[in-house]
């Protein structure tokens, strides 16, 4: 019995006069990089062959056949004993290639209404849909971290900033759960482009549809391509079925922010752990020395999140100026979408888990607690808020609970600010008699709401810094996110 596929330039016929160079085999195969596809392009196969057996396309005898094949094959692939063959070009043609060779004629019916260029992009939604999950799962084991640490910090005092100069204090709790938004947010879009890559383009064939009966809706419900009340969600045009790659585009934009993200907390964890500043350590084995200088520990982890973030946004860049060029319908450049997606998603996948251990810590294994997380300098964070005048919007406030305009209040606390600044000292350090002399209406009340705490305090709006509104923010989180 011969195998079309043993030599793959019959895979497409016997119209070729000339065998493909090396150079030209290297350069047009993907199966080194495409068989991580392996798994999605086998149940692909197996749901089109379970369909063309129910419409009576191909025979009962043959779908066992191909079953039996692909049980096989899975299980050399598993175990590392597949032969992949550079010859066989891609994922698609090597796993079909092995099925005829295991059992005959039913192999080489399985592409019946068939072509790679609807398979493969298959393979790539159902292989996109899993990471999408694991990835949905590593962002709730995030914010899962940041809001326990956030838990049992939200009377600390930082100094919140704008412009990197001191602005007003706020709990670290709070500036932690600012993360938590982002992430919430990631999750929200992620769900968002899982529901559109969930589409299936099998029965667009090589570009206008097939032939064959095939029916369609079978094969999205066998393969959970369904909407959330479990209508198959079925590309409703060939051509725009084989060529669309937004499902792509949409995950590495949704990736590129997520990463954006990380990188802005990277940044901070980064100036947070230098001497200048001396607010948190991060656990020495997220941290490397240098090969000259003994006292070093640099923040290598946060520092590559942020270099790897130039990288997914370069893969968004890329995919997108991939597709801008390409004429209907499908087109070899195609081919080059996998490695930008599947580095964004290791990439994605191994920055969420690594900053999920920094910030949280690991489970000990005997006592089950997590250490070895951030650890958090609260005097460190307390004493630079006292340092840049911190609670000077809460003396202009309790002027104006006196009675004053803002805008007066405002000028008259820039010249007690300056009376300090001279003096090289804090607000409230400022004796009671001098606070006056800037406006009589100020009177001993006014320590109070010179102090952090106070400050802190005061912020009681929904979405404010008071410790009080934190707390009730890490509960809506606590109960949104399940048990830590
Ligand atoms: N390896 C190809 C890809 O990744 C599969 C589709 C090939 N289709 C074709 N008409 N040459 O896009």
């Amino acid at each position: 019995m011969s195998n079309p596929l043993d030599k793959k330039s019959q895979a497409w016929s016997a119209l070729f006069s000339e065998p493909m160079s090396e150079l030209v085999k290297r350069y047009t195969a993907s199966v080194f990089f495409d068989k991580r596809l392996w798994r999605a392009d086998i149940q692909g196969s197996l749901a089109h062959a379970e369909m063309l057996a129910a419409q009576g396309i191909i025979s009962v005898e043959d779908l066992a056949d191909i079953r039996r094949g692909m049980e096989a094959i899975s299980q050399e692939i598993d175990s590392g004993h597949f032969a992949w063959k550079l010859d066989l070009e891609d994922v698609h043609l090597n796993i079909e290639a092995r099925l005829t060779q295991l059992v005959g004629d039913a192999g080489k019916r399985l592409h019946t209404g068939r072509s790679r260029n609807d398979q493969v992009a298959t393979d790539v939604r159902l292989w996109l849909r899993g990471e999408i999950d694991l990835i949905l799962q590593l962002l709730a084991d995030l914010q899962k971290s940041l809001v326990e640490v956030a838990a049992n910090n939200t009377e600390v005092i930082l100094p919140g900033f704008t412009h990197l100069q001191v602005a007003q204090p706020v709990s670290f709790a709070h500036h932690l759960l600012a993360y938590v938004e982002m992430f919430a947010r990631d999750t929200e879009r992620f769900s968002q482009v899982r529901r559109r890559t969930n589409w299936l383009p099998l029965g667009s064939a090589a570009l206008a549809g097939t032939t064959y009966a095939l029916d369609r809706g079978r094969v999205a419900r066998s393969l959970g391509m369904v909407d959330e009340n479990g209508q198959p969600q079925i590309c409703q045009n060939s051509l725009d079925g084989v060529s669309d790659r937004d499902f792509a585009i949409e995950f590495t934009a949704a990736a590129s922010l997520c990463m954006v993200h990380i990188s802005r907390l990277s940044e901070e964890l980064i100036l947070w752990m230098s001497q200048n500043f001396g607010f948190i350590r991060i656990a020495d084995r997220f941290t490397t020395g240098s090969s000259i200088m003994p006292q070093k520990k640099n923040p290598d982890v946060p520092e590559l999140a942020r270099g790897k973030t130039g990288r997914v946004l370069g893969h968004l860049v890329g995919l997108l100026t991939l597709m801008k060029g390409q004429p209907l319908a499908y087109n070899k450049d195609n081919q080059e979408d996998k490695e930008p997606l599947f580095d964004t998603v290791d990439t994605l996948k191994d920055t969420l888990r690594i900053f999920c251990e920094m910030i949280g810590g690991q489970v000990h294994p005997v006592t089950g607690q997590k250490e070895g997380g951030l650890t958090v300098h609260a005097q460190a964070m307390e004493a630079a808020a006292r340092k840049g005048y911190a609670t000077a919007t809460d003396l202009a406030d309790y002027l104006v609970r006196k009675g004053l305009p803002f805008r007066d209040a405002h000028e008259i606390v820039a010249h007690a600010v300056k009376a300090a600044s001279s003096r090289d000292c804090d607000l409230s350090e400022l004796p009671l008699s001098m606070l006056q002399g800037f406006h009589p209406a100020i009177d001993q009340d006014v320590f109070e709401v010179l102090s952090l705490q106070g400050s802190l305090n005061a912020r009681n709006t929904s979405g404010g810094t008071a410790p009080v509104q934190v707390r009730a923010q890490i509960a809506r989180h606590r109960a949104r996110l399940g048990p830590a």
